[in-house]
């Protein structure tokens, strides 16, 4: 199992290319079961979790080439063709889906175009229950027979899904993009109320759009799609991943560096930026992207609280509870999302982060002046980069161990950061 070393203490200079997104991606390859033409995805980041879908559906009967990015344009993702012509299969085993949860998103597409599923729960994973009930209640209501068999989702509808309003009681990613795949080849009008709005989930809605979807209310609350017959194939680019980009941000900010962050969609990014800048951050619009910048050294300790996008996301809770722990004051980090979101404050009191958890799901952070390295355990995806942010700052040195979490949603990120002057380095044991 590999490890990754790292020597604190360098503040980070340099330029880092922002990868397209993993959770725009995760769908949209999901979407290619939608018709029966091919979907030309660009500037897909190379990922284990891109590789994890990409076997699912060629296990599906999915035809699926990839164009490996060329080396000297470092800055584009890969190519993949996906084409659903020939699905022979509608079953998504446990062996796979218990990998990746996002496995799960082929069931509403499936069903959508096949009029069945079989598709394996995903189980719990470390940051949460993580269940599915959302999902299934929808298709239901659109008139999907569900039954669970031996670990197994089965579902089946008689002739196609039937168009209906929909109220999520709670606002769900990945619900709401099952419940619209399944929803634009359905007969009649969908209305999704309560949808989820992150920028991934509109992505997922222009790119269907774009197939000859048809689809209003996109980046609201009240998505309402009019079921087609067939969708066509097309060509689409994945935007930037915002979390990844305010993963590097945060690498400047805790190393009191400055890095320029290529290919940013700045807008996406505002929740972010608002809450770096209020910490003390520089944030400067170039050409070609974002200059984060704290060379001035000094960091505040700012509240923050997770939400639903717009909100504060999940994905950055890790990252910015790092970047508070050698914050001067302190700060209230609230995680509102996930139950069990805050494995990583044991692994960063072990490197003398001063936290205290409060009820489960909030922790208060008094800053200290500087991290001693240590070697530490990662949990979880975001959990496992928050304590390479604290190793980059700590003193003395980090030894991160399972860092496979971090191979699901990184790419070459020991080799972006080394760029950028950290001493790092991954360790095969
Ligand atoms: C997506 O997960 C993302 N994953 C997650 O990113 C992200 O943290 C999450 O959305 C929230 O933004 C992908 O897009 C592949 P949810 P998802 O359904 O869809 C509860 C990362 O690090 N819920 O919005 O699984 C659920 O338990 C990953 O990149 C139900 O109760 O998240 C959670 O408490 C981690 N029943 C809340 O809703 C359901 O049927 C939000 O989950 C579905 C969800």
């Amino acid at each position: 199992m590999d490890k990754i070393y790292i020597l604190g203490g360098a503040p980070l200079h340099g330029i880092i290319p922002i990868a397209g997104s993993k959770n725009s991606t995760l769908p949209l390859m999901a979407a290619s079961l939608l018709t029966d033409e091919t979907l030309t995805l660009s500037n897909v980041p190379r990922l284990v979790d891109v590789t994890t879908m990409a076997n699912l559906l060629i296990q599906h009967g999915v035809e699926l080439s990839t164009k490996r990015k060329s080396s000297e344009c470092i800055y584009d993702g890969d190519i993949l063709e996906l084409c659903s012509k020939s699905v022979h299969n509608t079953t998504a085993p446990y062996e796979i889906v218990r990998l990746m949860r996002a496995s799960i998103l082929v069931l509403g597409p499936l069903v959508t175009r096949f009029g069945q599923a079989r598709v394996s729960l995903p189980g719990g994973c470390a940051i949460g229950t993580r269940p599915v009930d959302l999902h299934l209640k929808g298709l239901e209501q659109m008139g999907a027979r569900i039954k669970l068999n031996g670990g197994y989702i089965e579902a089946r509808v008689r002739g196609r899904l039937k168009g209906t309003k929909i109220v999520l009681p709670q606002i769900s990613v990945g619900a709401t993009e099952n419940l619209l795949m399944a929803a634009v080849l359905a007969e009649g009008e969908t209305v999704l109320i309560n949808a989820a709005r992150e920028p991934e989930v509109c992505d997922l809605a222009h790119c269907l759009t774009v197939m000859g979807a048809n689809i209003s209310g996109i980046g609201t609350n009240i998505i309402n799609v009019y079921g087609v017959n067939n969708l066509c194939g097309t060509s689409y680019k994945i935007r930037s991943d915002r979390i990844e980009a305010g993963t590097y941000a945060i690498a400047a900010a805790i190393t009191r560096g400055e890095i320029e962050l290529l290919f940013t969609c700045s807008s996406i990014m505002r929740t972010i930026f608002t809450f770096l800048k209020k910490c003390g951050v520089q944030i400067f619009s170039t050409e070609r992207g974002v200059k984060i910048s704290a060379v001035n050294g000094d960091i505040m300790g700012v509240d923050v609280m997770t939400e639903p996008y717009p909100g504060f996301p999940t994905d950055m809770q890790a990252q910015v509870m790092a970047l508070m722990t050698t914050a001067r004051g302190a700060a209230m980090i609230t995680e509102t999302i996930f139950e069990n979101r805050l494995m990583h404050v044991q692994e960063l009191i072990r490197m003398g982060a001063q936290i205290n958890i409060h009820r489960t799901s909030s922790a208060i952070v008094r800053g200290v002046p500087k991290l001693s390295g240590a070697p530490v355990m990662a949990t979880d995806l975001r959990a496992s980069v928050c304590l390479v942010l604290a190793g980059l700052s700590a003193k003395g040195e980090t030894i991160v161990d399972r860092i496979y979490h971090l191979d699901r949603g990184y790419e070459r990120l020991v080799e972006k950061m080394a760029a950028c002057g950290a001493c790092i380095e991954r360790v095969r044991t």
